[in-house]
């Protein structure tokens, strides 16, 4: 890493959030490696720690065990310097969550529509056990309108529906080379 690349931002790490779907993980990917950060993933963390994918522990401890874990790791991550984190969907959702995040965590909600949520969540072929009922748009539909609220508090947004998650990168990049204070809205 040069000197002229490394940006000269007050921002620490950048926090992706998001529905399900919506790029958080492969967008995230993409900018730590522009801005040569290290990435890190909730939800692989949480896997990795206790030894299984996120829908068995769904499955076998159930979603509060799953949720617990997950405000562990955030907490522990949301302390790296010069990281891009990807939450899972359901970490913004808690009341003091976004608001407790600190000055020099740069938050980028990536919208999504549920119809795409849902087509890329079947594509990626993991599981997802709050889509998994009888019509997982409908599902997406009142479970994003719940947490609207929660995304909304964070610093940029940027649509993802259409967006290919390398170009999104570097939107993002750019924004956060060139001009930090300036959000994103678009
Ligand atoms: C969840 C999102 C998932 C995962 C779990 C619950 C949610 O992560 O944490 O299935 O509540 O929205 P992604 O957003 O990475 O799919």
């Amino acid at each position: 890493m040069t000197s002229e690349s490394e940006p000269n931002i007050r921002f620490r790490r950048v926090l992706l959030v998001g529905f399900m779907g919506a790029g958080k993980s492969a967008v995230g990917e993409h900018l730590a490696r522009q801005l040569g950060w290290r990435f890190r993933d909730f939800d692989q963390e949480v896997a990795r720690r206790i030894g299984l994918p996120v829908h068995r522990i769904f499955e076998d401890y159930g979603e509060e065990v799953f949720r617990i874990q997950e405000e562990r790791i955030a907490v522990e991550l949301l302390g790296a310097d010069r990281a891009v984190l990807s939450s899972g969907g359901g970490w913004p959702c808690r009341r003091g969550r976004m608001e407790g995040l600190s000055q020099s965590t740069l938050s980028v909600w990536l919208r999504v529509s549920p119809e795409v949520a849902v087509e890329r969540c079947r594509q990626s072929g993991a599981v997802r056990p709050l889509l998994e009922g009888d019509d997982p748009v409908a599902a997406a539909t009142a479970l994003l309108e719940e947490r609207r609220v929660f995304y909304e508090q964070a610093d940029w947004s940027l649509d993802s529906t259409a967006g290919d998650p390398e170009f999104l990168a570097e939107r993002l990049a750019r924004q956060i080379r060139t001009d930090p204070e300036r959000p994103i809205r678009e």
